[in-house]
């Protein structure tokens, strides 16, 4: 793969690449939509993932191309004109984090020719951006020994995200990505980023991710709606709570004041967010004590909630998730990342995989229309220099 990817180098810049990197896609388990509001998030880095390419230049240029938009060719930009540009496309996501660089008074001063290659599949609800920003830190770092740790490396991916792409994300999908680990999931408490690793023994299961094919468009307005809806139930929370975040917050309390938020449908998103995080907690308790049934039976809750407070579902993942819990061998399944499309992520008992895979596929294509596809997926390491 690698020296496939050198070749590829030399074709297109004419020289050699002096340095290779690697950031993963992530998939997260059970935590969704907590991240932005203070809660607990179990993701883990997957092997698929974002690999750079990079050659350093003694001018003020950098030049961006992709394997994966080659009809895009190559984009050079100056160092000193990191604006957004909605012609550079996807160089937009590394221009985002040379902008935060830049901008938290890091000194890039001479340029570098770049190749991205990424096998996570696009539009995909697994971190194909957050994967190629983190990537990008870490060659920044790498290339001009900037005196940071992985975890700086994440709040800046975090924040090319928020502030130059536009999307309010939370920390969880660049943390994944930055601080993954082989075979583990990684307990992170978003309020205060204490973390954990959790060791993914599933014992004769695997985790199976299925991608509904929708694309998720409209995605991130409707991701960044859901925030403020949460951001107006808190408000309402606080004329009489002291808290900062919804997830500071159990079941029992948020029940008892619930009638505080005006907004129905607040209510209903804020719901989702308090519970959701409980229930996070307890599937890791559940993960540690060797409990997968109840593990599943969480991932299962999760999407009925995302389904039905959160609406952040649609029919594909809706009618993915549903044929999966009928199928013998499913210990749990429930949509995954931030929904309007995308992935689920279900937990199968090993000896049923395949059976799961075609009858699954079968029964979605016949009632969508089109096929999902399917990846058994290997829990790798964070993002590094290869
Ligand atoms: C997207 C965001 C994350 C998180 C999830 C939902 O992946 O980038 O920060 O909010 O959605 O859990």
């Amino acid at each position: 793969m690698i020296n496939k990817l050198k070749d590829m180098f030399k074709r297109v810049y004419k020289c050699e690449a002096e340095k290779v990197f690697f950031a993963p896609g992530r998939v997260n388990l059970i935590g969704e939509h907590t991240d932005y509001n203070g809660g607990n998030v179990f993701p883990c880095a997957i092997t698929f993932g974002t690999y750079a390419l990079i050659k350093k230049r003694t001018d003020k240029k950098i030049r961006f191309y992709s394997e994966n938009f080659e009809e895009l060719g190559i984009m050079e930009i100056n160092i000193d004109d990191m604006k957004y540009n909605k012609e550079h496309d996807w160089a937009n996501y590394p221009k985002g984090v040379i902008w935060v660089f830049e901008n938290n008074g890091m000194k890039i001063d001479s340029g570098f020719d770049i190749l991205f290659y990424g096998n996570i599949p696009n539009g995909a609800g697994l971190s194909s951006s957050a994967s190629i920003e983190v990537v990008t830190g870490v060659v920044l770092k790498d290339l001009y020994n900037f005196d940071l740790s992985m975890i700086d490396i994440v709040k800046y991916s975090q924040k090319a995200e928020n502030e130059y792409v536009g999307v309010n994300c939370g920390i969880m999908d660049q943390f994944a990505i930055g601080m993954g680990k082989k075979d583990k999931a990684i307990l992170l408490d978003t309020n205060t980023l204490k973390y954990q690793y959790s060791s993914i023994k599933l014992d004769g299961a695997s985790i199976v991710i299925s991608n509904t094919n929708k694309r998720r468009g409209l995605a991130d307005s409707k991701y960044n709606e859901r925030r403020s809806e949460c951001e107006t139930a808190l408000k309402d929370l606080q004329s009489e709570l002291k808290i900062n975040a919804l997830c500071e917050i159990n079941e029992d309390v948020f029940e008892k004041n619930r009638h505080l938020i005006k907004n129905e449908v607040c209510a209903r998103r804020a719901k989702h967010a308090i519970y959701e995080n409980q229930r996070t907690l307890k599937a890791v308790k559940a993960l540690e004590n060797k409990d997968i049934k109840l593990f599943g039976e969480l991932m299962n809750k999760s999407h009925i909630s995302l389904r039905d407070d959160y609406e952040v579902t649609g029919i594909e993942l809706d009618t993915l998730v549903e044929i999966a819990w009928k199928m013998p061998g499913v210990i749990g399944s429930r949509m995954t990342g931030a929904g309007f499309g995308g992935c689920t992520v279900s937990i199968v008992k090993d000896e049923f995989v395949d059976d799961f895979i075609k009858n699954v596929g079968e029964e979605y294509k016949n009632k969508i229309g089109y096929e999902a596809i399917f990846y058994v997926a290997q829990i790798g390491d964070g993002a590094r220099k290869l």
